[in-house]
């Protein structure tokens, strides 16, 4: 049985191998070919959950479950808000292959997942990406993003202005792309945006429709939870919403669930799962002026297949 730290997943689990690995698990999902209980999440408090995230694919013979905390709060102290192991069974005889570091692929597999959602519901001619956030995830999502698209600006807006301005200075280094500091202005970051990522753990809404223009692709990622939010209901009307997994986006995402439950849509507004489309099952985009939503709760199948694609690499030369 092996251990594998945060910094050998990283090194291994590479972007742009991530990114067609989460097209197939999303496929996979909705064809079937996976079992997934919806995971269980005990809270400490609002701010403080453990939970646990089993998951077998039959088609890749991949088994195990992540097991992690989320302490929402652990940004401003400098540390993860994602830590545990994701547990790698042998699907044949059971046998305990490996654990891996939870924060690593978390970060990772949740940007793949979303490029992968970028890539089929962004227009063609995308190329200024906005950020609300500038945690782990906003850095994880333009390093993803830029490899579904043609980007040629960043803008980026935090409630922490210190941090947009380290994110500024890291991101532009690395990538080469100009980043626009909008931690004043919500709406200049938003307006004309072709993508915009929500990657914050915000509880009430921080992306309001009123500011988003025709032809928008929106990633929804940060609200993993029944009562929070970060899209207003205008924001969620305005788009062709779908999902990584119905089951999931029904009980947990505060996006959709909170204007169902005051009335303000209905379920038929959710018009189904990423893989679908993926799969050409299922419209997604329509028209240039279309705005569409992928909303991400995490699928406990994205974690294993990372970690058995990261395990497959491991003490190889
Ligand atoms: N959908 C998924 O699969 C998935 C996977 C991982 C993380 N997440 C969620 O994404 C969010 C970001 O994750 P991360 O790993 O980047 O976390 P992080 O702790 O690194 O970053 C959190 C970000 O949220 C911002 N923030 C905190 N409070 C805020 C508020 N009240 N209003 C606006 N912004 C606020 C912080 O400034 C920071 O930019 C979390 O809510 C996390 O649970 C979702």
């Amino acid at each position: 049985m092996h251990y594998i730290e945060k910094e050998e997943v990283i090194s291994l689990l590479d972007m742009p191998g991530c990114v067609p690995l989460m097209r197939d698990v999303l496929m996979d999902y909705c064809a079937g070919r996976v079992i997934q209980p919806l995971r269980s999440v005990m809270p400490i408090d609002p701010r403080r959950l453990l939970g646990m995230m089993p998951s077998a694919n039959l088609a890749t013979g991949i088994a195990g479950v992540k097991v992690l905390s989320v302490f929402l709060d652990n940004f401003q102290k400098g540390l993860p808000s994602h830590q545990g192991t994701v547990i790698l069974f042998d699907a044949e005889n059971g046998r305990l292959k490996a654990l891996l570091d939870a924060d690593a692929i978390t970060g990772i597999r949740t940007a793949a997942v979303s490029a992968a959602a970028t890539d089929a519901l962004a227009r063609p001619d995308a190329h200024t990406l906005c950020i609300l956030g500038s945690g782990l995830q906003a850095h994880r999502h333009l390093e993803a993003i830029r490899l579904v698209r043609d980007l040629r600006e960043v803008r980026v807006w935090d409630v922490f202005p210190d941090s947009v301005q380290r994110y500024k200075t890291e991101m532009e280094a690395k990538f080469g792309i100009p980043v626009v500091d909008c931690s004043q202005n919500v709406r200049a970051a938003v307006e004309g945006a072709d993508i915009v990522c929500t990657v914050t753990s915000a509880k009430e809404p921080i992306l309001f429709g009123a500011h988003v223009s025709p032809g928008t692709h929106i990633n929804a990622v940060g609200a993993c939870g029944a009562a929070v939010r970060e899209l207003d209901t205008e924001a969620v009307r305005k788009g062709r919403l779908f999902c990584d997994s119905r089951e999931s986006c029904m009980n947990e995402a505060g996006d959709l669930l909170i204007p169902l439950k005051k009335g303000e849509l209905k379920e038929d507004h959710l018009l189904g799962e990423i893989g679908l489309v993926l799969s050409g099952q299922l419209p997604g985009r329509t028209s240039a002026e279309d705005i569409t939503i992928f909303e991400s709760q995490g699928l406990a199948a994205e974690d294993l297949a990372a970690a058995s694609y990261v395990y497959s690499k491991y003490g190889q030369p």
